[in-house]
């Protein structure tokens, strides 16, 4: 079964327009286009056209000229474009001024990508954050065409009271969830239940794929799992299709999970949410820092991804720890598009080139999970009553008991365990 993203406007066709970014010039036009129309793509966005307009001075009515606007036109009319997505930060009355000259909605970066966040979003604290973001974006523009992403959550009645017009009303009760919002999230963060959570819900070691969007995380998700349907998978497949278990050589079992993708140039207000979508990185037991190795950006793209995680394991609420780096394998991907395995540079133990298209190199990744996973494991003792029958199960499930000592009010075992195993064990 194919790895899958929910789409949330099944089918709707769309045209991207990407206007290469000014400020870095290093990243080419064609690459932003291509970055734009995956994100476009994994909202369910069927992408019929895509064009890139150089943007030489800003309009404040329309950011593009108005020769751009015309000839953006003429094509969603010829595509029968229903959605266009503008890759940029659009002011609440450009996004107005194109939806009204081009007949359809119109959706810009940060749109997008909160749209992407929302469905990606698995903690609490995530959606959470992802919904703050939203209404904050949302404040300020209240347009009407975002209200299926209340259906969406849930939704907050707009309800209206004497004297007030609508968008006064709308304006205020969403400053009023905001208030609740953030409220609520100080809360989560207090408790701080939810890695306990994360650790807890699948019973096998976790390994996360991170990278930039486009870097091939969904490809080599695809190709690590494979076409056999894997029994211990139903379960996870069922409940959230970017976990699947899969078998390493060895005949362990290991969860995959995939995150949402980094994306360049993140809008500011949007930071602490996407952090929060990568939560569950922090559960993982080994984390797949996938990279394009093609990509004329791919040294900075690597840079940014770790600077991410590193500023998760720092500050002053860390949801990483610090111990991070020595759970990363990077896998230099699109190898193919080098020549081949064998003239990616910079490989090693913990740099494994492949290519997720052609399957070159996956064995080698597997085992190097497979090596990576023995060599953390911890030797720990544990002293149990015999009458804790299910804890005990547990051990042998999971672990490697290598001695066991029966007494009539306790039984020692001697397990290796994997560390994140142990975190389960010991916290559960
Ligand atoms: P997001 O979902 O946006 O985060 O992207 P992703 O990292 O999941 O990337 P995805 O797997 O969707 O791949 C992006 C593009 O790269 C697709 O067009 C893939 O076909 C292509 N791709 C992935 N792996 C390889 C590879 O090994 N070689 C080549 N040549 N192309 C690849």
């Amino acid at each position: 079964m194919p790895h899958e993203r929910p789409a949330r406007l099944p089918g709707a066709e769309a045209g991207v327009l990407a206007f290469p970014d000014q400020r870095s010039v290093s990243r080419a036009a064609e690459a932003r286009l291509a970055e734009a129309v995956g994100l476009a793509a994994s909202i369910g966005l069927t992408i019929v056209h895509s064009a890139a307009f150089p943007l030489r001075t800003r309009r404040p009515s329309t950011l593009l000229g108005e020769g751009q606007v015309e000839a953006a036109k003429l094509a969603i009319e010829e595509n029968k474009v229903g959605v266009v997505v503008v890759d940029a930060a659009l002011t609440p009355v450009q996004q107005r001024n194109l939806e009204r000259a081009w007949g359809c909605k119109v959706i810009d970066r940060t749109g997008l990508i909160l749209e992407i966040f929302g469905e990606r979003a698995r903690t609490r604290e995530g959606s959470l954050q992802v919904e703050l973001a939203h209404l904050e974006y949302q404040r300020t523009r209240l347009v009407r065409s975002w209200t299926h992403l209340e259906r969406q959550r849930g939704g907050f009645g707009f309800l209206g009271g004497p004297g007030e017009s609508q968008i006064e009303i709308d304006r205020r009760l969403i400053g009023e969830r905001i208030v609740k919002l953030k409220k609520e999230l100080e809360q989560v963060r207090r408790t701080r239940g939810l890695h306990r959570a994360a650790r807890t819900r699948v019973p096998f070691p976790v390994v996360a794929l991170v990278g930039y969007t486009n870097a091939g995380k969904s490809t080599l998700f695809n190709a690590l799992t494979g076409a056999g349907v894997y029994a211990q998978d139903q379960l996870f497949a069922t409940l959230d299709p970017t976990m699947r278990a899969i078998r390493l050589p060895s005949g362990r079992t290991v969860i995959l999970s995939d995150t949402v993708g980094f994306i360049s140039d993140l809008p500011t207000q949007l930071i602490e949410a996407f952090r929060a979508t990568l939560e569950e990185v922090a559960a993982a037991d080994i984390i797949l820092h996938v990279r394009d190795v093609a990509h004329p950006d791919t040294s900075s793209q690597r840079s940014d991804v770790l600077g991410v995680l590193h500023e998760m394991a720092s500050g002053e609420n860390p949801t990483l720890d610090e111990h991070w780096m020595g759970r990363t394998i990077e896998v230099l991907n699109k190898a193919d598009l080098l020549g081949g395995i064998a003239d990616v540079p910079g490989t090693d133990a913990s740099a494994i080139a492949v290519s997720a298209l052609t399957g070159e190199g996956l064995d080698i990744l597997r085992a190097a999970l497979d090596a990576r996973l023995a060599a953390n494991m911890v030797t720990l003792d544990y002293a149990l009553p015999p009458s804790d029958g299910a804890r005990i199960a547990w051990l042998y499930q999971h672990g490697e008991v290598l001695a066991r000592e029966d007494a009539d009010d306790c039984i020692r075992l001697t397990v290796r365990l994997s560390p994140a195993d142990r975190a389960r064990f010991e916290q559960a």
